[in-house]
């Protein structure tokens, strides 16, 4: 059994590191394997040493104790990578603004259904769903300036053109990144990718950092959401999961895909980070690539 003080590095075992990484596949899907198991007794220890245990045994026990349900949140915070920027991944968000959006746009008036909610699966610390908030905005905008508006526009002019309701669902299974969002506070460094069109638009500036304006933030709701679980976001338009997938095995993903493929409306896309792909893993969407930017659109079960 693993012993520690708090200041010795934790040396586990082959079974309790084998224990740790299948409790915390089973509760996130994030899967741990031999590269990236220092990082696992790294952040494990860091909790040990805020919970004061004594050895892994007493910590796996709390963690697998009805009052340890907190403690196991905060493990698992702390093994999540939250890297984000603005503007991510720019051919991609092009594909999405110029091609997807200008589509459902389109389909949906003639539909007269004038709801487009979008969800950002994996959100960190909100600089994806902000940037697909400033493009859906602009889309709408730049829409109505080619076709005539089917209401009268109210004055001032609203982000989004009324009977348009836009909602933009942003989710993480990190509480701090979560918080982070939420507030909406962005340091000069963050704010690079932003160019100062945007920034006079949708930001304030406070002090030393700039803070995403109200009527921008309205639209975008945060939420704990665990991808691992079933309990998911439903009838979306829209899907980005960018940059998550990587930290599952071919199992979870090969999941994830199906229950994206429920959470999403018919004919709804769903967007990947470029360094992911859903070859070989299902075969119920419809890949569209265009200028160096991927999406994959839902396929429809004929009836
Ligand atoms: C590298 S960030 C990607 C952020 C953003 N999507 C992007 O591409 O810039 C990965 C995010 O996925 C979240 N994450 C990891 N596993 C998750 C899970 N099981 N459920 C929900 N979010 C998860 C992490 O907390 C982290 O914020």
């Amino acid at each position: 059994m693993s012993t520690t003080t708090l200041t010795t590095p934790i040396q586990l075992s082959d079974a309790e590191l084998k224990l740790l990484q299948t409790l915390v596949y089973q509760e996130c899907g994030m899967c741990f394997d031999e590269r990236r198991a220092h990082f696992l007794q790294d952040r494990l220890q860091r909790r040990m040493k805020a919970t004061q245990a004594d050895c892994f045994y007493h910590y796996y026990r709390l963690l697998t104790s009805r009052e340890g349900k907190e403690e196991l949140a905060k493990l698992l915070e702390n093994l999540t990578v939250n890297e984000t920027s603005f503007f991510r991944t720019k051919p991609q968000l092009d594909l999405f603004q110029k091609q997807v959006l200008e589509n459902l746009l389109h389909h949906k008036q003639e539909r007269r259904d004038w709801t487009l909610r979008i969800w950002s699966a994996g959100c960190s610390t909100g600089q994806e769903p902000y940037t697909l908030a400033m493009l859906v905005c602009d889309a709408l905008a730049y829409y109505y300036l080619r076709n005539p508006l089917p209401y009268e526009m109210p004055s001032p002019k609203p982000l989004v053109p009324p009977p348009w309701k836009v909602e933009i669902i942003a989710s993480d299974i990190s509480y701090s990144a979560l918080q982070a969002g939420q507030q909406g506070q962005y340091t000069e460094s963050q704010m690079e990718p932003v160019d100062y069109t945007l920034r006079l638009r949708y930001f304030e500036k406070l002090r030393d950092k700039y803070e995403v304006k109200k009527p921008l933030k309205d639209l975008i709701q945060f939420d704990f959401h665990n991808l691992k679980t079933e309990y998911l976001p439903q009838r979306n338009d829209v899907i980005f999961c960018r940059n998550v997938m990587i930290y599952f095995d071919e199992a979870e993903q090969k999941r994830l895909i199906e229950k994206f493929y429920r959470c999403l409306n018919r004919g709804g896309y769903l967007f990947v980070g470029h360094a992911e792909s859903l070859f070989g893993l299902s075969t119920k969407y419809r890949m569209i690539h265009q200028n160096n930017g991927t999406a994959y659109e839902r396929i429809e079960e004929s009836a």
